[in-house]
């Protein structure tokens, strides 16, 4: 499917769930009104994000199934329960088939995150991976706060949290010097407010084909926040 744009137009909020999925290439890569919302290079940094999240064991939740790939890599971690939301009903579908096959026991959610996330309790998760997209096009730099807010009350004490805004960093990132002075003025302040003060970051190196049109840096940060 061709590629529109790399930000979303207008509010998907409502359709998005129907929306038609496209899985280029095989799996290579999905996209979904025309934006491009994961693709498979960036499979070394979901090995870091999902390393990340794992670091704690035990239960671990994942909200943004896309291509997989970070669902994979949880799996290889010593974890007891896999839990994961996904919004659309096509990729939904590829995460009922990953879950036949999976190792660890997958839970899978089927809506946006807002919609069933009054199911978890607060306190239950050991590690959480947050990785959606803009569906929002008003929300494109800081649909992840909303999120982060739940998640702290979500993780356990001592709980693991990592996150990523692809669409969102490959454009702040054009602004700041480096990786590091991108995080710190985009992203920390809004982490110590909602009450993390813990925060390590992991510099991952990503090699993004010429034809990626959101995002052309080579490096990027997977953030170890703990609760
Ligand atoms: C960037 S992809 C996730 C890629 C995934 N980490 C991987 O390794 O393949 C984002 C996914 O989040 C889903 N999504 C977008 N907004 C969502 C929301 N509010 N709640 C749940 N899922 C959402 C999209 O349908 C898409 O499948």
């Amino acid at each position: 499917m061709k590629i529109k744009s790399h930000v979303p137009k207008g509010n998907k909020t409502d359709s998005w769930s129907n929306a038609e999925a496209d899985f280029d290439n095989g799996n290579d890569s999905l996209v979904i009104f025309g934006n491009p919302v994961m693709e498979s290079w960036e499979k070394p940094y979901m090995k870091k994000l999902a390393d990340t999240a794992c670091l704690k064991g035990g239960k671990v939740l994942e909200v943004g199934f896309g291509l997989g790939i970070a669902s994979s890599f949880i799996q290889q971690n010593a974890i007891t329960e896999h839990h994961i939301i996904e919004a659309n009903q096509d990729v939904f579908k590829k995460l009922q088939d990953f879950s036949k096959l999976s190792k660890v026991k997958v839970f899978g959610y089927q809506g946006l995150w807002q919609e069933v996330i009054n199911k978890f309790e607060e306190n239950s998760f050991d590690g959480i991976l947050y990785d959606t997209y803009p569906i929002n096009e008003k929300e494109l730099h800081i649909h992840q706060f909303n999120f982060i807010k739940t998640a702290y009350k979500l993780l356990k004490p001592n709980g693991v949290l990592t996150y990523c805004n692809f669409t969102s960093w490959g454009n702040l990132r054009k602004e700041y010097k480096d990786d590091y002075e991108m995080f710190e003025k985009t992203q920390s302040d809004k982490l110590t407010e909602i009450g993390f003060s813990k925060i390590k970051l992991h510099q991952v190196q990503v090699n993004p084909p010429e034809s990626c049109n959101y995002y052309q840096f080579k490096t990027i940060l997977a953030p170890e926040i703990i609760k």
